[in-house]
């Protein structure tokens, strides 16, 4: 049976970085189900969808094909058959992707591409509800958070690092935004596994969380 590490926590809180470390150091599949959910949401904005249609979400998913690749150890995400990835990381495919997330058919879709994927290999997977609904087997649970302070902060040094202009409470206004809708939707919404080891990274480097995801890893029924 494949191993399977589940990370969950709110926007920014670090999950994909460590993630993806996790997942070179043990050989797994990084599956990142955030970027899924906003694959579904270009097609969607490329539909000419609302954002609060949830009729016309709920019939246009049905139209997009997400699928995955994994090239040079990195994950490439399909829709209808197109290479996606550099499209998908906009403030406005992230809106979408939160809001169309709370429909069923959406969710329905896209949770059992993931549990195809956790299937057929030993998985790193993030997002708001692995170790909840799509893997309540995990092996490992994690749930990632920080203050949203930090997490806007971290956003901030990423953008003004690429030239970016930006404004800190308006990320942080962002964020808090993101959170409510993400914590408060009705199906799977964004929650702690009551078995999940809850890390604050608010005050931790990179490395330190690494170790302590790693350091779970090793204990257990499975640990190695
Ligand atoms: O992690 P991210 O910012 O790329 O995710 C984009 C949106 O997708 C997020 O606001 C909520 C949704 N999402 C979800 O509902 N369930 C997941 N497992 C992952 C993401």
């Amino acid at each position: 049976m494949s191993y399977s590490i589940a990370i969950d926590g709110p926007a920014g809180a670090g999950k994909s970085t460590i993630a993806k470390r996790i997942a070179k150091e043990k050989g797994f599949l990084y599956v990142d189900t955030g970027a899924m959910y906003r694959a579904m949401a270009l097609y969607l904005l490329r539909s000419g969808v609302g954002p609060e249609d949830m009729e016309e979400i709920g019939l246009k998913c049905k139209e997009a094909d997400i699928t995955i690749r994994y090239e040079k150890g990195g994950q490439v995400v399909l829709l209808n058959g197109e290479d996606v990835n550099g499209l998908i990381r906009t403030e406005e495919v992230g809106r979408m992707a939160s809001q169309s997330s709370g429909h069923p058919a959406v969710r329905r879709k896209l949770v059992e591409l993931q549990q195809r994927l956790a299937e057929s290999a030993d998985v790193v997977m993030d997002g708001r509800d692995i170790g909840t609904c799509v893997l309540p087997g995990a092996d490992v649970k994690v749930y990632l958070t920080a203050g949203s302070r930090v997490r806007a902060q971290r956003r901030y040094d990423e953008l003004t690092a690429r030239g970016e202009t930006c404004d800190l409470d308006r990320i942080e206004q962002g964020i808090m935004e993101r959170d409510r809708r993400d914590m408060e939707r009705e199906i799977s919404p964004l929650r702690q596994a009551p078995d999940a080891v809850l890390i604050d990274t608010s005050y931790m480097d990179i490395d330190e969380v690494v170790r302590a995801v790693i350091a779970l890893t090793e204990q257990g029924p499975r640990g190695f």
